[in-house]
């Protein structure tokens, strides 16, 4: 690709509507490049609607100055209105499960991963979801997740033996740019851990520039813009753009859960959550894990302006965030947010039309780019600039049904965020929370477990693995009753 004669006068027109934005410095190299740069500039140039940018540039710029809690309204839940498994009776928890479990068979039920975010904190070089946090069986996250799918369409299959035939659970997988390849080359290398590659969509996200802290648009090299993905919420249009839903729907399916592929706790397409959102007549639903203590640094679902919304620890005043109910004494704001939602596919159809456009929120980064002042490329080691991002959650204000479910958090909510050694939201807490887990599932069927001298785990923590094949959530594992197993044990098929 080169620039031709005859895009010269195109190079020209493009160059001018840049400069009237105010963004003329993503041409300045414009001379010093060979003319396959400048049409691979050009290309992308003409790709980028530069007024748009520059507006929700300075949108979300100027919303970083208005505190939500004096410019909104912001109120707690109204009491009574979250549903809960800390608080649901085990009957209650277990007649959810089969009616979640009854549509999963019946093929209504698809989930939609969220694998487009580029993994800055963790700092591996491959996308999230390839991530090994050394568990006994090496599980990719992605595999982890893959293989409660499969669990949960055998157990729907055997438990409805009528439906068998339809009892598939659709995995649309939303990558970006940075991380579609690797993606997509994990699950062929691994034969799609066991799934059928039918029913697993890939589809990708779309980009923004990144920009410095006041909106101009950076250049990763000479001739090339410096573009990131536009932030979880960009699902949205991405559904649509690539006919993600009609395809669901010709399948189907008529219920969605959604995820991030960065908990390993994650349950996929949880019936419980399903059915509890599908017996409310929600559109929407929002799983939520009750906050570690006031100040713990999670957004939280409340009410702004009358409409849900998720706020910010740092939006609302340290007084606000440590007010408690007067009937149980528990938090008022204790919602954590932890982008783990229900949808019907009419809702996520509606989106667009609804939301006409969410807006943009500013993530500050560290952004690779060239130096205007002295041309070289740099590796800034503190945030630069910003990235513009549209977050998931940011639908909640536009429906007047929204399901609210609380779990708890040491069984459903475990993040890979930082690199290894961090101490927290790491690679060995996610294998530690994954074995204390499997541990309480062993024990609560009446299995000893022992540390065996072989057991490499740090003291205080134990190898002890149950293969998703085994069980979804502790169900399925009566074979373990009065054993006594030392560690480390990998538990793949029951003994
Ligand atoms: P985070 O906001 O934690 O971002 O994503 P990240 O990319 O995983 O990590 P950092 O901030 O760069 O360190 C939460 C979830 O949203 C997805 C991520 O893949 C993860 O599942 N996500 C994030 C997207 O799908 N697209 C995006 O543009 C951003």
């Amino acid at each position: 690709m080169m620039t031709t004669q005859s895009q010269i006068p195109q190079a020209q027109a493009v160059r001018e509507k840049f400069a009237a934005a105010g963004q003329e410095q993503v041409f300045a190299y414009w001379d010093e490049l060979t003319s396959a740069e400048q049409a691979g500039l050009l290309e992308q140039a003409q790709a980028l609607d530069v007024d748009y940018i520059n507006k929700i540039a300075k949108q979300a710029l100027d919303s970083l100055s208005v505190s939500q809690e004096t410019a909104h309204r912001i109120e707690p839940l109204p009491e009574g209105s979250v549903g809960s498994t800390l608080t649901a009776s085990a009957e209650q928890q277990q007649a959810w499960f089969q009616q979640g479990l009854e549509l999963i068979a019946q093929g209504q039920v698809a989930v939609i991963l969220m694998a487009g975010g580029q993994g800055t904190r963790l700092g591996s070089s491959q996308p999230k979801g390839c991530y090994d946090i050394n568990l006994l069986s090496h599980s990719s996250l992605f595999r982890l997740q893959a293989e409660r799918i499969v669990r949960l369409q055998n157990l729907a299959a055997q438990t409805f033996p009528q439906h068998a035939a339809t009892a598939v659970i659709p995995w649309a997988i939303m990558t970006s740019g940075p991380t579609r390849a690797n993606t997509e080359a994990h699950f062929e290398a691994h034969r799609y851990f066991g799934l059928d590659s039918r029913n697993v969509i890939f589809f990708n996200q779309g980009t923004l520039p990144c920009l410095s802290f006041d909106g101009k648009i950076l250049l990763e090299s000479k001739g090339k813009v410096s573009e990131a993905p536009d932030g979880n919420g960009g699902i949205y249009a991405a559904l649509h753009r690539h006919h993600v839903i009609s395809d669901l729907r010709r399948r189907g399916v008529r219920y969605v859960h959604s995820y991030c592929v960065d908990n390993c706790l994650v349950r996929v397409a949880d019936p419980v959550f399903i059915a509890y959102c599908v017996a409310k007549g929600a559109e929407c639903g929002a799983k939520v894990v009750p906050k570690s203590s006031w100040d713990e640094a999670v957004g939280v679902i409340c009410h702004k302006n009358g409409r849900f919304a998720v706020v910010e620890y740092s939006e609302i005043s340290s007084e606000m965030a440590q007010l408690t109910r007067a009937d149980n004494g528990r938090l008022a704001y204790n919602a954590g947010n932890i982008a783990n939602h229900f949808y019907t596919l009419d809702f996520l159809d509606r989106v667009p039309t609804i939301t006409d456009g969410l807006e943009h929120h500013v993530a500050k980064k560290k952004i690779k780019h060239v130096d205007p002042t002295t041309g070289q490329q740099v590796a800034p080691a503190k945030p630069n600039g910003i990235k513009l991002e549209q977050f998931v959650f940011d639908v909640f204000p536009y429906t007047d049904n929204l399901a609210v479910f609380e779990v708890e958090r040491r069984e459903e909510f475990s993040p890979l965020k930082n690199a290894p050694g961090t101490g927290s939201d790491d690679p060995e807490t996610s294998r530690r929370d994954l074995a204390e887990q499997h541990l309480r599932f062993a024990q609560a069927v009446g299995a000893t477990v022992v540390k065996g001298p072989e057991d490499p785990a740090p003291q205080g923590e134990i190898s002890f693995e149950l293969s998703p094949i085994v069980t979804y959530a502790g169900e399925g594992l009566e074979f373990l009753q009065g054993r006594t197993l030392t560690t480390p044990q990998l538990i793949t098929k029951p003994l």
